[in-house]
Formats: C-alpha cells, structure tokens, sequence
C-alpha cells in the first residue's frame, strides 16, 4: 500500500512530484482552498483556472503544470464542489475528493495533499480518501508488449504520500493518521478477494486466505469446517448449494478475542465464490459479476483482522459461509428439501437464492454462539438493486440494530438506507411442504429475503446488510471507488464495532 506520513512543510516547497490542491464552486467562480498556499499564488491559480475550464465541480480532477512558484512538477486541482450552507466542507467530501486526486496521481512516485486538514475528522477524511483511492489491481497483468500492462492500463497506485497539516506531531492526528491506513488496508484487502479470480478463489482458497490474514495478528484465531465436517455437523444449508460444485464448501470462523470485551459481535458473510445460479442457472450476459458474490464474506474477514489491529475492546467473531453454486450431476434441484443448521427445513424453489440459505446456516450458529448482537452482510439480491440503485445498500432488521447500523454508515460516508420487514409478506415464503420457501413472488425481492433470515436468528438483536448492488463497480471509478470490488461494507462494520466499544465503555 502507498506509504503515508503527516508533514508541516510548506506546499510551496514540497519537492514531490505532484502537489494536490482543493478546489470549490463558488457564486461568482472557482476559488481554491487552501490555509497554507500564498494569497498572491490563490489569486493567481484562481484566474487561471476558469481559463482552463476548472469549475471546482466535485469529482472534477485536473493536472496543470505546477510553475515557478511550486517546487512540485504537477499541479493537481481536486473539486469540492460548493461550501455546505455552514460554509465548511463534509468530512465525505474531503475524502471522496483526495481519492480523485489519488486516483489520478497512479504511476508517480511521490505526491503532496494539500487539502483541509486541521482536526483530526478532516486527518482521518483525507488519509482515507487518499489511501482509498490509491488503489490498483493489477495482479493479472503481464508486462511487455501487447501486454496487459501498458502506458494506459496497469499503472500502480502512488508510492509515497506526505499529508500537509499543521498538526503532523499532534498525537491525535498521528492516530487518526494510522487509523486510517488500518482502515484503508481492510478495504483493500476486501476489494483484492472481490477481484480475484474465481478460478483460484474458491472455499478452500478462501479459508486459506483468511488464515494467511489472520496469521500474527494477535488475538485473531481461525477455525474451518470442511465439507464433510459440514455434512456431517448437520450444516443442510452450506451442504445443499455447495453440491453442485467439485470445490466443496466451508464454514470459516474468525474470531478476535480481546482481554476485556465490551461487547460480544457475530458478523455472518456471504461468501459465495462464484454463483452460476446453479440448476436455476442465471444468463450468459453479465454472468462474470457473480465472482463479486463473496463480498459480503470479504467485508467481514477484512473487517474482523482490522477490528484486532486497532484493538477494539469489542469481541468480534466472524463466520464466512462459503460454497460456490454450481450446476452438476449432484446439484440441489428446485424442490429438494433441505434441513438448516438446528432444524428448521426449507424448500428450494429456486437455487439461485442460494445466498438465503448459507446465511441460514452462519446466522443459526451466530445465534447459538450467544453474541450481543449478529450483523449479517450479502450481495444478497438484485431486488436491492432496483429498489436503491448499485450505490445506496439496504439495512434490515431489528429497530434499535437497523437505525445503529445506518448511524454507523452515515458516519463513515457509506451510503445505507433503512428497508422495512413487513410481518404480512411473510406468506410470500411459505412453503407447501417445508417450514419455509427459499423465494417467493418477484415484488418486494429484496424485503423477502430479509424475511427468510429473519426466520433463522428470531427476535435476537439482528441486522441484515444488503451490499448487491455496492459491492462491484461495474461502470467508471468514481471518488474514491475504483472500478471492481469497491470494499463496501467495511468501514460501516468497523464504525459499528466502534460504537460498541465506546458505548459500553
Ligand atoms: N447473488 C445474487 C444477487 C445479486 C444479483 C447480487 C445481482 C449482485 C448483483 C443472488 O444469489 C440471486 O441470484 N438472487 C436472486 C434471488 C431470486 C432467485 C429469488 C435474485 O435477486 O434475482
Ligand atoms: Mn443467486
Ligand atoms: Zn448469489
């Protein structure tokens, strides 16, 4: 990951290769923000830059050569957009602006932010927006001619980044600083298991991964069950959708176990490492999104080892429930029959709601594990899609969990919007032989199948996350969002965790 160090120079004289810059849209033009610069270079910079066609809009980014009066090479101009009506700038704004900057500064060496940062809210903002940005995965590019790897594509993230702020040796923004580059490596981590591919990401190579994360971080301890440890520990649901695959699936427990817990966290993923949609199977065109399916299992893992490097005084135990749902000779078929975790039975009307049904299973065994509270993340349905769009997830659950965990969203700029549980659509997944159906009618997609986990933790403390349409970029990076796995959900899950700990405290 890009190195990053607070500094107090003067972003006049800083000798990077890039400097960046914040821009606004103003009533009467473009001004540039900035404490530190000179007022006879602001004045300067801003006649130049309507001449140049700045408008300071946000996620606008411009590169302009930097002049005699800055010792960097490159000017970069990031655009806040307009001054909220307070006249500040939101915290989400600074960050999503130093991840458009970040973004364009791929393939340099060095580079200077110059942005807002005088508390620790605008710090951490900044460092994370940067660091979120400076992202690339280019683990499958070769290098060479006709290579994937050219002057265009594959060019990695900025190696070293100074963050210019008045308070470098303040011990609140060292913090805030290094909390960020915690927060930043769990995204990324997220986002690299969502981009791999799904040939070589599978249960067991998942589980693997998870081990490899875990391994010296203190406190974090990793468990798997195989699939036969699964067929036989009476796990139905990660058993049946994992049938139809020749990688069979697994139950990864990650729990971070610190001397005095607060509190105590079950946080179940999604894990479904690639979803063909099984005998149900989905179309060709837009298939290969359905290696993102494990987002939600990525999310938690992330978030757990992250959770153990701030040392949160909050237990948090992980369960990924990951299987890859196949067509096969030994497929589960619509109208099979299949027994959860702890009884319950469930008729399979549809194997492409595969992810209702390993969530069973993790949500079955969070629950009788005896946390405070379970929290359950999914790219669980296109429903979600089309109810809030493919950058709003939806938070489910009990009142107090739901509105806590749309708190803990809203904090970290991480868009989440409340979805009821109508108890009256519940006839919508019963089943005519079983306890209940995996599917039901189209409408109310989404609603269902918060429903059908619903039926699976009962009246516990609960919220359910579905990440669907967030979790895999399918257009242009925006922000600090790059194309592909976008890592969503962690920051939220972290924010929670944060909450419980300060809370209880
Ligand atoms: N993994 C999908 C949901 C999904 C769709 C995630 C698009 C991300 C983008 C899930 O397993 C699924 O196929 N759900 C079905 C459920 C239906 C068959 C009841 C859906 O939403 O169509
Ligand atoms: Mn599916
Ligand atoms: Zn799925």
């Amino acid at each position: 990951m890009t190195d990053v160090t607070l500094s107090s120079k003067n972003p006049t004289a800083v000798k990077a290769e890039a400097l960046v810059v914040a821009t606004a849209q103003t009533s009467d033009g473009v001004a540039v923000v900035s404490d530190l610069l000179p007022t006879d270079l602001l004045t300067q910079l801003e006649t130049l830059a309507p001449q140049l066609g700045v408008t300071g809009a946000r996620d606008e980014v411009r590169r302009i050569p930097a002049g005699s009066k800055l010792a960097a090479d490159v000017l970069v101009l990031t655009g806040l957009g307009e001054r909220a009506e307070d006249g500040t700038f939101t915290t989400e704004t600074l960050r999503r602006a130093a991840g458009a900057a970040t973004r364009e500064l791929a393939g340099l060496k060095s580079a200077a932010i110059a942005l807002p940062a005088s508390d620790d809210a605008e710090i951490t903002a900044v460092t994370e927006g940067a660091l979120l940005g400076a992202y690339a995965f280019n683990r499958y590019r070769s290098t060479g001619k006709d290579a994937g790897k050219d002057a265009k594509n594959g060019k990695d993230p900025v190696a070293a980044l100074e963050i210019l702020t008045p308070l470098h040796k303040n011990a609140k923004a060292k913090v805030a600083a290094e909390r960020a580059e915690i927060v930043a490596a769990a995204v990324h981590a997220a986002r690299d298991l969502v981009n791999t591919a799904p040939n070589e990401l599978y249960p067991a190579t998942f589980a693997d991964a998870a081990k490899a994360a875990a391994k010296d971080v203190k406190q974090v301890k990793v468990t798997v069950l195989d699939d036969k440890q699964l067929a036989s520990g009476g796990y139905g649901g990660l058993t049946a959708v994992g049938q139809g695959s020749t990688r069979g699936p697994r139950l990864v427990k990650v729990a971070y176990t610190p001397a005095k817990p607060a509190a105590k966290v079950a946080l179940v993923g999604k894990g479904i490492t690639f979803d063909s949609g099984g005998i149900s199977i989905k179309p060709a065109a837009g298939m290969e999104a359905m290696k993102s399916d494990m987002a939600g299992a990525a999310a938690v893992l992330s978030t757990v080892v992250a959770a153990a490097k701030l040392n949160l005084p909050v237990a948090v135990t992980g369960y990924l429930c990951l299987a890859e749902n196949m067509p096969g000779g030994n497929a589960q078929r619509p109208a099979d029959v299949i027994t959860i975790y702890g009884g319950k039975t469930v008729e399979v009307l549809n194997t492409d709601a595969e992810g209702r049904i390993v969530m069973a299973d993790g949500l079955v065994s969070a629950v009788e594990d005896g946390h405070d509270v379970v929290l359950d993340i999914a790219t669980l349905t296109g429903a979600q899609m089309v109810a809030l769009g493919t950058r709003t997830s939806a938070v489910m659950g009990t009142d107090e969990v739901r509105d806590e965990v749309k708190a803990a969203a809203d904090a970290t700029g991480e868009l989440f919007w409340p979805m009821p549980l109508p108890e009256e659509l519940k006839s919508n997944i019963k089943s005519k032989v079983a306890d209940v159906a995996n599917s039901g009618p189209r409408w109310g997609g989404m609603l269902n199948a918060g429903l059908f986990l619903k039926t699976f933790v009962g009246d516990h403390p609960w919220a359910h996350l579905d990440i669907a349409g967030p979790a895999f970029n399918e257009g242009g990076a925006h922000g600090y969002t790059p194309g592909g796995g976008t890592g969503v959900g962690v920051r939220t899950l972290l924010s929670f965790l944060e909450g419980r700990a300060s809370a209880t405290k």
